[in-house]
């Protein structure tokens, strides 16, 4: 390189006339390969979720998110309906695991999302991930809409899902749904016994009233949207939470929303790839696969996604490896957009 005037370090890229010069030199032909581009192309289509087809599509699971404000007993309602779960088979309920469980009502399964509190739910909408099918937004009934009632109403409407609404702690001396029905109203959410089309229940999680009635109008809606997914595909579906565990490494639970993600696969997630070394589903059990509208912790990944980041099923490691390097440019490459959009404002603002 020096000969020829080219000053190089060893790590320094030489353009590919000057290699296929040397290499002459030593009696090589240097031959410019496609392969990066087809690899480029590649990367790309893995990176687009394909359409389904009308005829692959199978009636799937409601994936439920429980929202409101503090205190007006999300957490109590979630118990509840564990509670419910006659098919469990574990008394009192079943000890949770994931940010997700499943319950059955009349054979039928429901999936809730315990993790999507109003952050979460933001985060994920800001990237355009969508999980959840139906909102129940609980409202006690001796306290009313509060801020974070309609908070969790705006993000439910913005995301298009349908909400219903758990009225909840009508055992309560103060208890006063009719005041929940006319402040709703207030909020654009005329309830059914005002004449709307917004179902509404009156229960207690704490008593354990009309858990089940709650659970059937979910169903009935779920019915209603018509959900379904291809479960044949390669699987693709959003990360609920992540972290980093001391002796499993990264682990991130998932819920799958297309396809069928099975012990083996090589996926991308966020940033992060690997090879599916492991899922554990609710119950803590593990399992060999997950179809659509289910959750599911895995083990395996290269490092630790964010919630919300989407991961899907790729053909091998390589492609994983590649598709997790392209993603975090395009995010470096955002985040730079970002912050330099960011400087200029400040600037222009201190001038
Ligand atoms: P944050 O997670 O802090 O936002 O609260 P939360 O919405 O999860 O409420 P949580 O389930 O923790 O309930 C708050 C309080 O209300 C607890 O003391 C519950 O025991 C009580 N509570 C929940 N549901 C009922 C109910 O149906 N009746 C009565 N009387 N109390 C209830
Ligand atoms: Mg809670």
């Amino acid at each position: 390189l020096m000969k020829m005037g080219t000053m190089a370090t060893i790590n320094q890229e030489i353009s590919f006339e000057i290699a296929s010069l040397i290499c002459n030199e030593f009696g090589y032909n240097l031959i410019k390969s496609d392969t990066s581009e087809i690899e480029e192309l590649e990367i790309e289509a893995l990176m687009e979720i394909e359409e389904d087809d009308e005829k692959d599509l199978l009636p799937r699971p409601p994936v439920v998110t429980v929202m409101g404000h503090v205190d007006h007993g999300k957490t109590s309602l979630l118990d509840a309906i564990r509670d419910t779960d006659v098919t469990s088979g574990e008394a009192g309920g079943i000890t949770q695991h994931i940010g997700a469980s499943e319950v059955n009502v009349n054979g039928q399964k429901i999936v809730l999302l315990d993790t999507p509190g109003h952050e979460a739910f933001t985060s994920m909408r800001a990237r355009g991930a969508q999980v959840t099918d139906i909102a129940i937004l609980v409202v006690a009934a001796d306290d009313g809409i509060m801020p974070q009632t309609v908070e969790a109403i705006n993000h439910a409407k913005a995301a298009g899902v349908p909400i219903i609404i758990a009225i909840n702690k009508i055992d309560k001396p103060g208890a006063n749904p009719e005041r929940v029905k006319q402040e709703l109203s207030d909020q654009g959410l005329l309830v059914e016994d005002w004449g709307g089309d917004v179902i509404s229940v009156e229960l207690s999680a704490k008593k354990r009233i009309n858990i089940e009635g709650l659970l059937e109008m979910v169903l009935l809606v779920a019915e209603v949207e018509e959900l379904k997914a291809n479960p044949e595909k390669r699987a693709v579906g959003t990360v609920i939470e992540a972290e980093l565990d001391k002796g499993r490494g990264p682990v991130a639970t998932v819920l799958v929303q297309g396809g069928t993600l099975r012990v083996g696969d090589p996926i991308v997630a966020g940033v992060a790839s690997g090879k599916v070394r492991a899922m554990i589903n609710y119950k803590g059990r593990r399992v060999k696969q997950a179809g659509p509208s289910t959750a599911v912790e895995i083990l395996g990944l290269s490092e630790v996604p964010s919630g919300g980041d989407q991961f899907v099923q790729v053909p091998n490691d390589k492609a994983a490896r590649l598709i997790a390097e392209k993603r975090q440019e395009l995010r470096r490459e955002e985040m730079l957009k970002a912050s330099s959009k960011i400087s200029l404002d400040d600037l222009f603002e201190q001038l």
